[in-house]
């Protein structure tokens, strides 16, 4: 069957590349798509929250499955047009994507039906937001309400940046309508998890844990960024924590979003903080996590297509997925600047040289151009392998970056500190 990708980051190729994989798909389309992908799909010059033109397309060249990556397309409602259109599709609906698109909707909800988060408050007044941080003890987090690629969490070390924060978002627009309020919350001390399941409506089927890379510089210093690398799977995430995690996270919010009238079919991302065993919910994403994907989707043993489907027609319930034992790391490698100001256009040498059986280079922002590919983004390529530990992992990971290059590229050099250490 002939199936679209949505999307155009490290985590679509690594959905792509996935799906390539499926004895079920005859050809892929990608739209945008990107570099990378352009090698096993046929990317289209179609925006991925351009929701009316996806559907012409799909309708037009006969899609059977669309598969959509990012959010901003679940939020725009592109899942919903395309059933309108009885077209089958792996994603949320947008009135589920609000579990991501807007932090206070997530909050509240995980307030109502007791799931274990921080405690916070919430203000679209300034003077209001001001006066609260008064009282609060540092660091705390302050974050935009909306959408903001990961950048839009402060934490802040005391209350000249919550001031300076709270200016940014609320009176200077920094993230525009996506900070018309903010959620002030409780710092949580712990080890991050990142927990993807696959959600039917009524069945979970976790997928393998991995752990994320949130600061853009070594030893987990500089700003917040998308994710500069991920592991999978993660030691300190034991069964008893998995189980915990369905039980105190997984179900309750899946049963409280249709109390609530939503029924929620595609991913659900956790973003847990752990400490003492306990899991505390720091977001929830309504899709695949970037890099995460990267790592996780290299482990994957079952065909992509055929869990997608199972989510779809709702059989989760009998369906099981298969993993490598072996784990997988993943290391993205920037633009200089990133997650600020950076420059694109710049030409990747090396890429042929990195051997599939060493590593496999995911791109996210990257151009093919007359045959030879170009940087076009702040996160550039994800550079993902397998060994028989996570050492081994790493080590062939980094190997093979040492292959690649373009001016001013920069990469983490301590991914899977946690679990090394
Ligand atoms: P979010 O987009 O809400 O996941 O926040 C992005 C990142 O900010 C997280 O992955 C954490 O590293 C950090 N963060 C967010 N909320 C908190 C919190 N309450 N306590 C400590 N760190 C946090
Ligand atoms: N890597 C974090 C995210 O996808 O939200």
């Amino acid at each position: 069957m002939k199936v679209l990708v949505v999307g155009s980051g490290g985590r679509e190729h690594a959905l792509a590349y996935k799906l390539a994989q499926s004895h079920k798909v005859s050809k892929i389309y990608a739209a945008p798509g990107n570099g990378g992908i352009a090698s096993i799909a046929e990317c289209v010059a179609i925006s991925a929250t351009d929701v009316e033109a996806i559907c012409n397309f799909v309708v037009e060249n006969d899609i059977a499955f669309t598969v959509v990556g990012p959010e901003a397309p679940l939020a725009a409602g592109l899942v919903d047009a395309l059933q309108e259109r009885g077209r089958a599709a792996f994603g949320v609906t947008k009135d589920a994507a609000q579990l991501e698109s807007s932090k206070g909707f997530a909050k509240n909800l995980m307030k109502k039906y007791s799931i274990p988060t921080a405690a916070y408050e919430i203000f679209d007044d300034y003077a209001a937001a001001r006066a609260y941080v008064e009282n609060q003890k540092f660091p705390l987090v302050v974050k935009a309400d909306g959408l903001a690629a990961g950048k839009g969490v402060i934490i802040a070390e005391n209350l000249a940046d919550a001031e300076a924060a709270l200016k940014d978002i609320l009176l200077d627009n920094a993230f525009g309508s996506a900070g018309s309020s903010v959620v002030i919350e409780e710092f949580l001390n712990g080890e991050e998890v990142s927990v993807l399941a696959l959600c039917d409506g009524e069945f979970i089927l976790p997928l393998e844990p991995s752990q994320d890379h949130k600061r853009a510089l070594d030893g987990d210093k500089g700003l917040n960024t998308g994710g500069m690398g991920a592991y999978s799977p993660v030691p300190i995430y034991t069964p008893e924590l998995a189980e915990k995690t369905v039980k105190l996270v997984l179900e309750p919010t899946i049963a409280a979003l249709k109390s609530e009238g939503i029924i929620y079919k595609g991913i659900i991302y956790a973003g847990l903080m752990v400490e003492n065993g306990e899991p505390k919910v720091l977001e929830f994403n309504c899709r695949f996590g970037d890099p995460e994907t990267e790592a996780v989707l290299y482990r994957m043993e079952s065909d992509l297509l055929e869990a997608f489907e199972a989510v779809y027609t709702g059989s989760l319930a009998h369906y099981e997925l298969k993993w490598s034992d072996e784990p997988a790391v993943c290391v993205v490698v920037a633009s200089g600047g990133y997650p600020e100001a950076y420059e694109k256009g710049k030409e990747i040498s090396g890429l042929d040289n990195v051997n599939e059986n060493e590593a496999v280079v995911f791109h996210a922002g990257t151009k093919l151009i007359d045959g030879k590919i170009f940087t076009d983004g702040g996160r550039v390529l994800t550079v993902t392998a397998k060994g028989k530990d996570i050492a081994a992992a790493r080590d062939k990971a980094y190997a093979a970056i040492e292959k690649i290059s373009f001016d001013k590229a920069f990469f983490r050099h301590d991914i899977a500190h946690r679990a090394l250490k």
